[in-house]
């Protein structure tokens, strides 16, 4: 049955030129290829240039996404940007993002959910969209996580890299192509397990990534679990039904684990942590990325993004491609 819905016209990936693989990582912090692989997957992560800002990465992505989708800036009506690290405390990096692309109309905002943002960000604009807020959305995870990592912290800062993912989705009628349904969910009594030890109005300054990880650890799987069984029930399909899931790669044992849980067998699952390390709101988008440039994600595919971050928020959406 056809209904008006948010669908997918593109996505478009963009990560820094410098990659730091784990070896060069151990000539910082005492640690080794071997224990960031065994227990994250990571093997090496891409970092940001000197003066390369997260919109900057932002932008660049956003291109790729609407040269994918053959559109210009002209015929998008929202962009959305899901960041913890914005270029500056304001104005949001979504306005930079818009000067930079030589868009004067529309609307522009930030969102902030941390490793959640870009699925929190596809369920607001996909909610907009449907309120009659225009028809096309930019919508883009975006990171220079490099900058508020402490580097002499070996428990934190071997996870994360840089990176950006941006999405086009325009509202319109293509039998049961779009957002299907999303499942949003947060719990403020755990921000305290990750979160940066600064900010505007604590400390006047940035601060830096503090995580208790096996704290994370320990909800991540129950947590993404739940959400995407939720959009499951939702839309009335199960896990027979998908044929790609995109997680938050934030660890490979997470990923397994909520795999396994779940019953995806995981030749459905798409990995990049290996290669990208843990990009915060750019990493599902940039997943997708990879997987649509690829060819393994196809129209009329179905496709499930979930992700968990600091707050602690977790979300899910599902999509038919
Ligand atoms: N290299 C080498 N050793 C390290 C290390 C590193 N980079 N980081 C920690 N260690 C050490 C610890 O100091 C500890 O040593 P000890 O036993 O002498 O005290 C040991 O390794 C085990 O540490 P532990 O924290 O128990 O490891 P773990 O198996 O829980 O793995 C994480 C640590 C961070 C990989 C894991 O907890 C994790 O992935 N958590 C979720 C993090 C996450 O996904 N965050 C983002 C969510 S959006």
């Amino acid at each position: 049955m056809s209904e008006l819905r948010s669908i997918v016209r593109g996505v478009g990936g963009y990560l820094p030129e410098r990659v730091m693989t784990n070896d060069e990582m151990s000539k910082l912090v005492d640690t080794s290829d071997e224990w960031i692989q065994q227990r994250t997957g990571i093997k090496q992560r891409h970092i940001a240039a000197e003066g390369e800002l997260t919109s900057d990465l932002a932008v660049a992505a956003a291109k790729r996404a609407l040269e994918a989708a053959e559109l210009t800036i002209d015929g998008i009506d929202l962009v959305i940007v899901a960041t913890t690290t914005p270029d500056m405390t304001f104005p949001a990096t979504a306005a930079v993002v818009q000067q930079k692309l030589g868009m004067h109309h529309g609307a522009a905002f930030d969102l902030q959910a941390v490793c959640s943002g870009f699925v929190y960000a596809v369920a607001t604009a996909d909610s907009q969209l449907k309120n009659g807020l225009g028809k096309r959305a930019l919508v883009i995870g975006a990171e220079t996580s490099s900058r508020i990592l402490d580097w002499t912290d070996r428990t934190t800062c071997v996870l994360f890299g840089d990176g950006a993912g941006a999405m086009v989705l325009e509202l319109g009628e293509d039998g049961d192509r779009g957002v299907l349904a999303s499942s949003l969910r947060s719990d403020g009594h755990h921000w305290s397990k990750l979160y940066t030890d600064g900010g505007p109005s604590s400390t006047m300054s940035i601060g830096h990534i503090r995580m208790e990880g096996k704290e994370v650890f320990k909800h991540a799987v129950g947590n993404i679990t739940d959400v995407v069984r939720d959009v499951f029930d939702k839309t009335g399909t199960t896990v027979d039904d998908l044929d790609w899931f995109i997680p938050h790669q934030a660890n490979k044992r997470i990923i397994d684990g909520a795999g396994v849980k779940l019953g995806i067998p995981p030749e459905k699952v798409v990995l990049t942590v290996d290669h990208h390390a843990n990009t915060s709101a750019a990493s599902v988008p940039l997943a997708l990325s990879v997987a649509a440039e690829d060819g393994r994600i196809k129209k009329g595919d179905l496709v499930m993004l979930e992700a968990m971050g600091g707050g602690f928020t977790w979300g899910a959406s599902l999509i038919r491609w």
